[in-house]
Formats: structure tokens, C-alpha cells, sequence
């Protein structure tokens, strides 16, 4: 029901029916919510229900103490102090690869025409256009409607920042034109180099926070759990792609863009086409030129595949397009002091030197410790402490030391001399010799393994880690203070933490509430993907892409840990058929087994895998997601092998891939097809004798004609 105030201008408004008008305009946008997202039922325009939200913003400015706690403008995806609600996006936001030099420009060039088999005369065209300096986020629209936004997070899922999205001019509720029923729209929010220059003057008049640069305002600003403070920052929005679509809305990346402006939203300037590296370089450079004079950060450029049947075509591989890379600006460099190495011991007992430098600025942040890599390049670049050193710094990539200023070395400086025991544990630090070419080494272990205590520290930060179990709560700085007060020694100790309850809330900085929390975030990661819990067990050679490989590969924990240990115990078969799966191969293969070989590894698990009457508080890995069951080649086993003429051997891989098959390097029993063209030899003669069924390049083509 409308007041009278509402037909009110807001100016107009006296303090009384303001607060009416509040209360009126929450209960209404609330239910006009519940008919849009629980009912799908809207009853009103997408337009009078922006001016609902509109004229609620207005008359909050004009009283802000009459701002109600259920306010429509409040409603972040969580309460407050509790974090953001996490949301998962309908497709992965991936990154970039990096190319810094021509030669990796030309390279990433050659990889496409080689996946496509494009001859260099039909070279795709590829749009050039500037990296933003920014933090992504992704804007999902419902029916042309902004519904929600998400920060990047993992990839997979990142946090609800709908509301704050809301207060960024350059995002608009709703989009022009007509749009697929729903489709995410990326790119990236950043704020510009004056705005951030002014902000912080103000900042430091006022005493309030001082950011290093516009990236990391912004960041900040989009993190607020109030939305009204990130209303207040200068933040942009530049679109410069999208995650899901549930339809097809351009046929290339230059029309989707063209398209993404006719919605209503901002694209970054200087974009341009070319076909050849030299094209591309020629971009490049034209930007780096005007990258002083631009109003935002630019931290390179992204070169793309135009056309999107194409970019379909080359697909991903890991956490990165085949059909973009990112040629990143050369790094800033600086000169400073080496004022001290301090030597770090990582989780598998590698002895890492860190280079403690005096603080400098340098590419946007001020640097205060570099890498210096191992033992070998100490010697090699002759650094000693007390030194000026060049440092360079590119992107997030950790600060290098480039060389020494020699002249300014100070008199009597020593050579340094690298440790042979482990500073934490004191066992003897050693470089193993390759057995297959006799080479010592390049890194220096700790042989102490489980006894040193840095390593299981280093574990266990491993373990809880964004990417592996991403426990909320639970970082480096509590796993420390866990570990020396000894409630966590293990991994499976995490989920038995509620039994320190009472000594947890007796320590300094924790209450009720965050213990609370923390225990519940540890419950909320009993049942984590399976390929989460692979990479969490920090087994050697095994990442997060390898990890997500053997998930996929294996499916559960059960038929993962059964294969592993069989391997382990000597099983030849066993380990052969781990080192078939594609992308493993026998070094991994072996690194799996030796894990699994190893008495402390198999008690570490038998304490954190969930077992009714012997473990009730253990992990049960959630299996892996089955790919699409509709495909005719979901769940089988396939070797490709011989040449083939209509897609390269890589291309028809990755397809396989993508439609829920496996791909393995050899035949086996395990192997249900092979698919053979022109060359083929063992491999055909294997499938033969095992009765494996073979087809051409036709037949598979016309297997996967549907899908
Ligand atoms: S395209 C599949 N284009 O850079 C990912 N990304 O380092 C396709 N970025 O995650 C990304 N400007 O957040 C693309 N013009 C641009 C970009 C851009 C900035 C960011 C983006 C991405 C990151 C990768």
C-alpha cells in the first residue's frame, strides 16, 4: 500500500515519514524479492522495482540515522562480522597463462595453430586489449536483471558481494536489450589512479586506512561488510568477458563486447585485432605507451582468440584458457639492502633462503623480503649479506634479487655459507642425488621428515590451505599457536579440535563467537571434494590439477586409496595402470606410492578418514563429480593413437576429456576404445590382442556427432 509520502520527493521528506517511508520500502522490495527469487513470480517492472531500491537509497542518504538493520540496502549475503556467504559460480572463473616476452607471444600463437592444425597462412585473428590492474568479479543476470555478484575466491566459488556490486554506478540493475535468460558477466572492478590518490590524501588527513595502490583500495572497498562505506569509494567496473551463458548471444569476442556495451556496461578502451605476432607486438607496445596517461592501472596486455567457436574448440587446460594469455609489462625494479638470509623450511623439508630486505617501493607495494631460491644461486650471483641488490617484482610473482651492485658492496663482507643441518630441527640438511643422472639436487632437504616440527607445521598449513580443504579461520598464524600448544599434530586432529574447546577460549583473541565459528567452518570441511582432500595430502609431484585428474580419474576415495596402496605395496600392475592415467606418468605415479609406502603417512590417515565406530569426528571425501552421463563416451577408457586428419591428437584429447572420458597413454585391460588413424602401431597390435575395440577418426567423429 503507498503512503502519502511516497508520492513525496525525498527532499520534501520530514524526518517522521522518512522513517515510515523506510520501513514501507523494506517490507515492499522484501516481498517483491521473495515473488523474483523464491517464487519467480515478479509482480512488478524490473524498473519500478530499481526505483523502489533508488528511492530507499536516496532518503538512507539524506537520514542516515534512520537506516533500518533489515534495510534492503544492508543485505550483504551474510551478517555482518560473519564474512560473506559463499556462492558458487555455473562456471569456474579461470586465469590467464603469462607470456613477458615476444618469443612466448609467438609461442602461444603456435600452440593454437598446432591444437587447431591451422596452417600459419590462416592464422585466427586475435584481439588485443588492456589487462586491468583490478580485482574480478562476476555479475550474474537473471532475465537481464542483476541478481547477484561474486569475488573470484577459488575459482569455483567465491563470496556473495551482491550488495556492495549494487553501489558501483558502472554495474547496472538491469541490462539493455534482449540477453540469455542468465549469464554471468566477468571482468573486473578497479578504481582510478586520481580517485585512489585523492582518497588517500583525505585518509591521511583524517587518520583513517592508507592503501599501497588502487587494486588493493579496491579490494578493500569491495570486501566491506557494510555496503554504505563501499557506496562511499571511487570504485569502476570494466566487463571483459563472461562465465555461463545459457545461450549463445555472439559469434565472436569483439561482437560480445560490442554487445556488453549496448547492455549498459563499460569496456576497457585500446582494444584492436591482429593476426601475427608482429600485429600483436605492434598492439602491445601502443598500449605500454599510453599506459602512463591512462586514468586506471594496467598491468599488460590479454590477447584472445576471436572467434568463439574457436575459443570452444581449444578449451582449457588446468586453470587457464588455451585461447588467451596475458603478455604481462616488464617487472619494476629497485635497488636496496640485504640486511639478512633467513633460511625457511618448507613441508617437504626444502631449506628455501629468504633474502630480509630493507622496505622498498617497487611495483605498486613496498618489498620486504625476496626469494633466493636455493644454495645454488646464492653462490652464483655471490650475494652477501649487507649488499645493495637489484630487486624486481612483476605482478603477484614474489620479488627476485637481479644482481649486485658490486661497487657499493660494504668492506669485509663474507661470502655466505649455506646451513647443512635444519635450523628448526637440527637433522642434517642434505642434496639428494638423482639416481638416474647422478646430479646432486638443487634443493637442500631437512632428512628429519616428521620429526621436524617445521615441516608438520608446514603440513598442516598445506592441509588447511585455500586451495586444498580452505578452511575458514584456520590459518598459518592459528595452526602455529595449535600446533606449540599441542591440540594439532595431525591433520585428522582438526576435526577432534572441539575437544580443546575450553583451552581454545582460554587463550588471548578468542571468544565464544569465533570459536564457534572456527568449529563450525572445521565441520563444514568434513565432507570435502575428493580432489580437494588429494591435494591437501601434500603428496610430491601432486598439485591441484594433477589432484583433480586422479578424482576424476578414480572417483572416490575408496577406489583412489585401494589403487594407491596396492601400487605401494608393490603391486607392478597397480603402478603401471596410476602411471597410465593421462597427464600422470611414472614420476608421479611413484610419488603416489611412496606416499602411501610410508607407515606414518598410512597413520595419518587412518586418524583423519571418517570411520563410524573407529573415527566419527574423520573426513569422508566427497566423490568426484560425474562428467555429463549423457555422453556416449562418459566414463570410458580411451587411447588415441596414430594420426589423425580432421582435429590434431591434442584436440581430440581434450575433447574426450570434456565429455567424461579417460584418456590414457597405453592399452590395457582397463581400455574400453582406441581410436587409430594412419601410423598406428603397438598400441593397435595391444588392442587387438586384448580384444579392445578400435575405430577411425570417422567413427569417433560420428560417436561424439551429438554431444
Ligand atoms: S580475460 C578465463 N581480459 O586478469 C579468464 N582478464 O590474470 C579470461 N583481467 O582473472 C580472462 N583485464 O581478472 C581478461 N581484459 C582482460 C582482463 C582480464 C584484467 C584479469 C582477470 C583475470 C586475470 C588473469
Amino acid at each position: 500500500m503507498a503512503t502519502k509520502a511516497a508520492a513525496k520527493p525525498v527532499e520534501a521528506l520530514s524526518p517522521k515519514e522518512a522513517e515510515a517511508e523506510l520501513a514501507r520500502l523494506a517490507a515492499e522490495i522484501a516481498e517483491n524479492d521473495a515473488l523474483y527469487f523464491q517464487d519467480d513470480a515478479p509482480r512488478i517492472t524490473d524498473a519500478d522495482y530499481d526505483q523502489l531500491r533508488v528511492r530507499n537509497a536516496a532518503i538512507e542518504a539524506r537520514f542516515p540515522d534512520l537506516i533500518r538493520a533489515d534495510s534492503p540496502s544492508m543485505r550483504v549475503g551474510a551478517k555482518a562480522g560473519e564474512g560473506f556467504r559463499k556462492v558458487r559460480h555455473a562456471a569456474p572463473m579461470l586465469s590467464l597463462d603469462n607470456a613477458f616476452a615476444e618469443e612466448d607471444v609467438a609461442d602461444f600463437l603456435a600452440r593454437i595453430r598446432r591444437f587447431l592444425a591451422l596452417a600459419e597462412s590462416d592464422a585466427p585473428e586475435i584481439l588485443a586489449e588492456p589487462k586491468i590492474d583490478g580485482l574480478s568479479a562476476s555479475l550474474r543476470y537473471e532475465n537481464g536483471r542483476f541478481v547477484q555478484g561474486a569475488t573470484r575466491g577459488d575459482g569455483r566459488e567465491g563470496e556473495d558481494v551482491t550488495a556492495n556490486l549494487r553501489t558501483i554506478a558502472d554495474i547496472p540493475a538491469t541490462l539493455k536489450g534482449k540477453w540469455p535468460d542468465v549469464i554471468e558477466v566477468r571482468g573486473e572492478v578497479y578504481m582510478e589512479k586520481a580517485a585512489f590518490a585523492a582518497m588517500n590524501a583525505r585518509a591521511a588527513e583524517e587518520g583513517g586506512q592508507i592503501y599501497v595502490n588502487p587494486r588493493n583500495s579496491a579490494a578493500g572497498a569491495l570486501r566491506q561488510l557494510d555496503p554504505k562505506i563501499t557506496a562511499k569509494r571511487p570504485l569502476r567496473f570494466f566487463a571483459w568477458g563472461w562465465g555461463f551463458a545459457s545461450a549463445a548471444f555472439a559469434q565472436t569476442q569483439s561482437e560480445a563486447v560490442a554487445k556488453l556495451v549496448d547492455g549498459g556496461l563499460k569496456v576497457s578502451p585500446l582494444r584492436q585485432a591482429g593476426r601475427t605476432s608482429a600485429d600483436l607486438m605492434r598492439v602491445y607496445a601502443e598500449i605500454a605507451a599510453a599506459r602512463p596517461d591512462l586514468p586506471f592501472e594496467i598491468d599488460g596486455v590479454v590477447y584472445k582468440v576471436d572467434s568463439l567457436a574457436l575459443q570452444e574448440r581449444l578449451g582449457f587446460v588446468s586453470r587457464s584458457p588455451r585461447w588467451a594469455v596475458a603478455h604481462k609489462f616488464p617487472a619494476e625494479q629497485a635497488e636496496t639492502v640485504l640486511e639478512g638470509i633467513d633460511i625457511q623450511v618448507g613441508r617437504t623439508g626444502a631449506l628455501t633462503p629468504v633474502a630480509r630486505l630493507k622496505p622498498v617501493f617497487v611495483g605498486g607495494v613496498t618489498v620486504t623480503n625476496a626469494t633466493l631460491h636455493n644454495e645454488d644461486e646464492i653462490e652464483r650471483k655471490d650475494v652477501r649479506i649487507g649488499d645493495t641488490v637489484i630487486i624486481q617484482r612483476a605482478g603477484d610473482v614474489i620479488p627476485q634479487i637481479v644482481a649486485v651492485v658490486l661497487p657499493k658492496r660494504p668492506k669485509g663482507a663474507k661470502k655466505y655459507k649455506f646451513p647443512d643441518v635444519c635450523p628448526v630441527c637440527g637433522s642434517n640438511a642434505v642434496r639428494e642425488i638423482d639416481p638416474d643422472t647422478g646430479e646432486a639436487d638443487v634443493v637442500k632437504r631437512c632428512t628429519g621428515g616428521l620429526i621436524c616440527p617445521a615441516q608438520i607445521k608446514e603440513r598442516l598449513k598445506h592441509f588447511v590451505s585455500r586451495r586444498a580443504l580452505d578452511i575458514e579461520g584456520l590459518g598459518e598464524k592459528q595452526i602455529e599457536e595449535f600446533y606449540e600448544r599441542g591440540f594439532v599434530r595431525a591433520p585428522g586432529d582438526i576435526f577432534r579440535l572441539h575437544q580443546h574447546k575450553d583451552e581454545i577460549l582460554a587463550l588471548d583473541g578468542y571468544g565464544e563467537t569465533s570459536v564457534a565459528n572456527l568449529l563450525k567452518s572445521i565441520e563444514a570441511r568434513k565432507t570435502p571434494a575428493l580432489e580437494r582432500f588429494i591435494t591437501a595430502l601434500g603428496v610430491r609431484h601432486i598439485g591441484e590439477t594433477i589432484a583433480g585428474i586422479l578424482a576424476r580419474h578414480y572417483g572416490s576415495w575408496g577406489a583412489f586409496a585401494e589403487a594407491a596402496i596396492a601400487a605401494a605395496d608393490g603391486d607392478a600392475a597397480a603402478l603401471a595402470d596410476l602411471s597410465n592415467v593421462e597427464k600422470i606418468g611414472p614420476i608421479k605415479a611413484q610419488a603416489v606410492a611412496t606416499f602411501f609406502a610410508e607407515p606414518h603417512n598410512r597413520e595419518m590417515l587412518a586418524g583423519l578418514i571418517y570411520e563410524p565406530k573407529r573415527n566419527p569426528d574423520g573426513v569422508a571425501p566427497v566423490d568426484a563429480e560425474k562428467p555429463a552421463s549423457s555422453s556416449p563416451v562418459s566414463g570410458m577408457t580411451i587411447v588415441f593413437t596414430g594420426t589423425l586428419e580432421k582435429m590434431t591428437r591434442d584436440e581430440a584429447k581434450a575433447r574426450a576429456i570434456a565429455l567424461g572420458a579417460k584418456v590414457a597413454g597405453s592399452v590395457s585391460k582397463k581400455t574400453d576404445l582406441v581410436v587409430a588413424g594412419p601410423g598406428a602401431g603397438s598400441k593397435l597390435k595391444n588392442a587387438a590382442d586384448l580384444g579392445v575395440k578400435v575405430i577411425d577418426e570417422d567413427g569417433w567423429l560420428a560417436l561424439i556427432a551429438a554431444s
